[in-house]
C-alpha cells in the first residue's frame, strides 16, 4: 500500500511538471505540502486508503485536514493504539481498527453524547451522509437528519463552519477513502 502510495504520487508529480502546471505561488505549493504531508500520516501510521475513483490530491488534503484537525481526538475511541501513546512517551500509534468509528462518550450540561462512527457506510457515505448532508453538518451543526433546530453539542462545528467548502469537500473525500467499520462496540469515556 505505502509503495503504491508513494508511487501515485511520483506518477501525479511528474505529470504537473510535464504539463507545466507546478504552481508557482507560495500558496499552492503550500497546499501540495498539504496533500504529501496527509499522504505521510497515513502511510505512517497505517490508514489503508481506497482511492478508487477519488480524486487523490482531495484524499491526500483531506489526510492532512482530518489527522491534524482534532477529529481521532473525540471519534477514535480509544484514540491509540496498545503501546501507542505519545503522552506516555511510547511511539505514536493511531488505533486503527477503531479508527474514527466513534464511540466516545461525553456528559455535558444537556445530557451524555457519544461520537459517532464517521466512517464511510456501504454506499461511501462518511456517517451516512450525503456531502450536501455533511456540509449542512459542519456549517450549521445541525444533522438535516435531526428533528429541526436540533443542534449537535460536543461536536467542534462552530470552529468547523469556517472552513471553506473546498476544505469540506477535501475532508468528504478522505472520509469515502478510509476504511469502514461497524460503530465502535466499546464505547467509553
Ligand atoms: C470535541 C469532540 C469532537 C471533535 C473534535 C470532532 N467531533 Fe464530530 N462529533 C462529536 C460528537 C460527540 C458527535 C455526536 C453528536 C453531538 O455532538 O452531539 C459528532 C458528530 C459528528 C458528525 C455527525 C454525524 C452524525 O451521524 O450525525 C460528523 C459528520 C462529524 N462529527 C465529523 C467530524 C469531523 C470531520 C471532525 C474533524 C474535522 C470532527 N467531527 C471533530 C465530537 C467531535
Amino acid at each position: 500500500m505505502q509503495k503504491h502510495i508513494v508511487c501515485g504520487a511520483a506518477t501525479w508529480l511528474a505529470t504537473l511538471l510535464i504539463s507545466g502546471l507546478l504552481p508557482a505561488s507560495t500558496v499552492r505549493a503550500q497546499q501540495l505540502d498539504q496533500i504529501f504531508r496527509g499522504y505521510e500520516i497515513a502511510a505512517n501510521q497505517g490508514i489503508t486508503l481506497n482511492l478508487k475513483g477519488k480524486d487523490w490530491s482531495l484524499v491526500g488534503l483531506g489526510s492532512y485536514l482530518v489527522n491534524t484537525t482534532g477529529c481521532n481526538d473525540c471519534h477514535t475511541h480509544p484514540n491509540w493504539a496498545n503501546g501507542g501513546n505519545p503522552y506516555l512517551g511510547q511511539p505514536e500509534q493511531i488505533n486503527t481498527a477503531q479508527y474514527l468509528s466513534g464511540g466516545r462518550k461525553f456528559t455535558t450540561p444537556a445530557g451524555m453524547f457519544t461520537s459517532a462512527n464517521i466512517t464511510p457506510d456501504k454506499t461511501d457515505k462518511p456517517a451516512g451522509l450525503t456531502l450536501a448532508g455533511f456540509l449542512e453538518v459542519m456549517h450549521t451543526g445541525h444533522d438535516p437528519r435531526d428533528p429541526a433546530g436540533d443542534l449537535l453539542q460536543v461536536m467542534s462545528w462552530p470552529l468547523y463552519r469556517w472552513k471553506t467548502d473546498s476544505d469540506l469537500i477535501a475532508i468528504y473525500t478522505y472520509l469515502q477513502a478510509i476504511p469502514s467499520l461497524p460503530d465502535n462496540p466499546n464505547p467509553g469515556p
